[in-house]
């Protein structure tokens, strides 16, 4: 009886100890940063210039839906970029500084080939210091990692930060880092999420937000 105690307590620590040493435990990503006053107003929606906002973006329950399809046209009659229906956040572009992006994201299973989350600016001929993609189900920082599997229909709980002096991005999915990577410099940044294609896109493209929170680390 006792020996089987002791065995009991003895998996249990080498379970706490792996749980440690892989720092699988979620953290809260937040401490030291002060969220910044957000309204709808600091949500500017790039979409098809041909369509009506109300076709591509729908805010109901506190949730952004973003969608677009394929064969869209781009958000500008001059622009060559593809299609995107996108919240570009407003207001909080930056140069300098600690910024954290926060958000519950959602993508229904039949969007693939997108790019749903993007940190703007970087020395070109770069665009983007980040961009969270799905091909086939899952999450990926570009082409590479993968960030989350299995990411459909569910909500999951995205934080990146980005030091600019640092020139470091980290990405957290529910509280756990699933990538840390080197930025690509620049000075002129902003947070973007939605559906913007990429390769191999579906027809029909969709992402979901709601809770989006900007934050900027405290002096
Ligand atoms: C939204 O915030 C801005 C300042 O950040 C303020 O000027 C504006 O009045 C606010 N709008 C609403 C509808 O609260
Ligand atoms: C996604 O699936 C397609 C078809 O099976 C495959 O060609 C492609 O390489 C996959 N992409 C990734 C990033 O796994
Ligand atoms: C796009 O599709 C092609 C052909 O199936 C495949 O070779 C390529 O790896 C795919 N790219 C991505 C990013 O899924």
């Amino acid at each position: 009886m006792n020996s089987h105690i002791y065995y009991l307590f003895y998996i249990s620590l080498v379970f706490l100890f792996v749980y440690k040493a892989t720092g699988c435990e979620p953290i809260d990503t937040t401490l030291g940063f002060i969220s910044q006053p957000l309204n709808q107003s600091n949500f500017d929606i790039q979409k098809p210039y041909d369509v009506p906002l109300e076709h591509r973006y729908k805010f109901s329950n506190g949730v952004h839906q973003l969608w677009v399809i394929k064969t869209d046209k781009p958000h500008s009659r001059t622009s060559k970029t593809g299609p995107r229906t996108e919240i570009r956040i407003r207001d909080y572009d930056y140069s300098s500084g600690v910024w954290q992006f926060e958000a519950y994201g959602y993508v229904p299973c039949s969007t693939t080939g997108v790019c749903i989350m993007q940190v703007f600016g970087s020395q070109p001929p770069h665009a983007t210091t980040t961009m969270l993609r799905v091909y086939n189900s899952s999450l990926y920082y570009y082409t590479n990692p993968v960030i989350l599997s299995n990411l459909y229909n569910r909500w999951f709980r995205l934080n990146v930060i980005h030091d600019v002096e640092g020139n470091t991005i980290k990405v957290y999915i529910d509280g756990i880092l699933k990538h840390e990577a080197t930025g690509r410099g620049g000075k002129s940044h902003y947070f973007k999420c939605g559906v913007y294609t990429s390769s191999n896109a579906s027809f029909y493209m969709e992402s979901r937000w709601k809770d989006i929170k900007v934050l900027k680390l405290g002096d």
